[in-house]
């Protein structure tokens, strides 16, 4: 059974923490955060990424330097030297959550719980049948928790597969509720060609936090979320 590492980082460090994270950027990513206006964005960029160098560093034993990112076709970063080690991560208001396996595709999702946004137009919207009829019974104080857990759980399955939203949100299913342990996603509709199994999972990130992750199964579980550094 391998045990996924997961972290979690808080994306508003102290100053000189920032500036520490800010310097372990590639060219080309500090021309990324250069572009962000919002300083807020740009700082959080900084810190998700620089974060991420640490992350994967500390695992492979070099320098967070050393590290070359490439992309997939839909733009999932995989690492360019070291293809075996496998990691996503996400990030939302001021934290960011990141996992990582030697032995399997994974997706993490990240989302600040948030009052206001039209939640049931969404789900009716993107959310597979048997989702929206299962969210139709949750009163509307419980509805942004529930809504998130299944957008995460959705979310974590594409990021795992690395193909993003162009993968239909409707055409898979993600179990509800409460899920502490991996359970499997159910197809709405016939893709043959999904036949390996995609376990998703609930992540404690806070409070007002709702995060899953997502890998290719069975044989694993979910280690503790840990803060990162
Ligand atoms: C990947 C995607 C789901 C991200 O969703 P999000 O909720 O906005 O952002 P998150 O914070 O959860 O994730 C962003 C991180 O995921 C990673 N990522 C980017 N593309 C990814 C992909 N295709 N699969 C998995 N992870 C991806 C990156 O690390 C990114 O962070 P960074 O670039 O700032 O370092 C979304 O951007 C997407 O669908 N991209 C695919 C592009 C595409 O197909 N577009 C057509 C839409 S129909």
């Amino acid at each position: 059974m391998e045990a996924i590492g997961l972290w979690l980082v808080d994306l508003d460090p102290p100053e000189a923490r920032r500036a520490e994270l800010g310097l372990r950027l590639s060219p080309e990513e500090r021309a990324r955060a250069d572009r962000f206006i919002p300083p807020t964005v740009r700082r959080r960029f900084e810190c998700a990424r620089g974060s991420l160098r640490e992350i994967l560093a500390h695992l492979l034993d070099c320098a967070p330097s050393a590290i070359r990112f490439a992309y997939g076709e839909w733009g999932k970063p995989t690492l360019a030297e070291w293809p075996e080690l496998r990691f996503n991560l996400s990030h939302s208001g001021e934290r960011a959550l990141i996992g990582a396996s030697w032995k399997r595709e994974v997706g993490v999702d990240l989302e600040h719980l948030r009052k206001g946004a039209d939640f049931r137009g969404l789900a009716e919207r993107f959310f597979s049948e048997p989702e929206r009829q299962a969210l139709l019974e949750v009163p509307d104080p419980l509805f942004p928790r529930e809504f998130l857990r299944v957008w995460t759980r959705k979310e974590a399955y594409l990021k795992a597969r690395g193909t993003g939203l162009a993968l239909p949100l409707g055409d898979f299913a993600v179990p509800l509720g409460p899920l502490s342990n991996p359970r499997p996603l159910t197809w709405t509709r016939d893709r043959p060609e999904e036949a390996s199994s995609w376990p998703v999972q609930e992540l404690p990130c806070g409070e007002e936090y709702v995060g899953a992750m997502c890998a290719e199964g069975p044989g694993w579980s979910a280690r503790t979320v840990i803060p990162w550094p």
